[in-house]
């Protein structure tokens, strides 16, 4: 994972803008987490312009590409409908900035477990994530479980991974065992994605 330096204040005034000025920005050698973390967080939401992207399935999350990067980042809509959460996950070496959209997420961060231990994982910290407010982990911060706790509302939120990655370990919170899960899009740019075999469970 590269370290991150210098910050310029930006401010997207649409997706559209937000995705131009990620592209300027990763174009760069060096990417300020702090930065990226700003512009997200200064997107006010717009269903208007996120709604192609959003789909829903009843049973679980989805994760629905909107834009691949140049292939410096994958930026991506999450649709959490009522109940829906992830399980406890790494990042893959990776940065991941994760901006609410519309409705509220809750994050629960964990610390790594024990190489050797077989027990219940350690609960760092847990808050809940409003709307336009932006997150950002990364694997030496610790692990994370997202969910939308809500059994009335829906919640959307945008994520952004750099570098893009296509698998990562789940853990089990009561072991601390991990096993390596593939991901995959449900759509892409707007179009959904037609899976041969059956969706394998998501994850981050
Ligand atoms: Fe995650």
């Amino acid at each position: 994972m590269e370290q991150l330096v210098q910050t310029e204040m930006w401010k997207a005034r649409s997706l559209e803008e937000l995705v131009r000025i990620l592209h300027r920005l990763f174009a760069e050698d060096k990417v300020s987490v702090e930065e990226v973390q700003a512009l997200m967080e200064s997107y006010e939401s717009n269903p208007d312009e996120w709604l192609q992207y959003a789909q829903f399935d009843q049973y679980r999350y989805t994760r629905n590409l909107v834009d691949n990067g140049n292939g410096k980042f994958n930026l991506m809509i999450l649709c959490w409908g009522e109940g829906h959460g992830s399980s406890i996950h790494d990042h893959t070496d990776s940065h991941c900035f994760m901006k609410i959209l519309q409705g509220n997420l809750k994050e629960t961060l964990f610390e790594w477990p024990e190489k050797k231990g077989n027990g219940e994982m350690t609960k760092k910290s847990e808050r809940v994530l409003r709307e336009n407010q932006c997150a950002y982990i990364n694997d030496s911060i610790g692990l994370h479980r997202v969910e939308n706790i809500s059994h009335t509302e829906t919640a959307v939120s945008l994520h952004l991974y750099s570098p893009p990655f296509d698998s990562c370990n789940t853990f089990d919170q009561r072991t601390g065992h991990k096993h390596k899960v593939k991901m995959t899009f449900y759509s892409q740019f707007g179009e959904r994605t037609h899976c041969a075999t059956a969706m394998p469970q998501e994850n981050n």
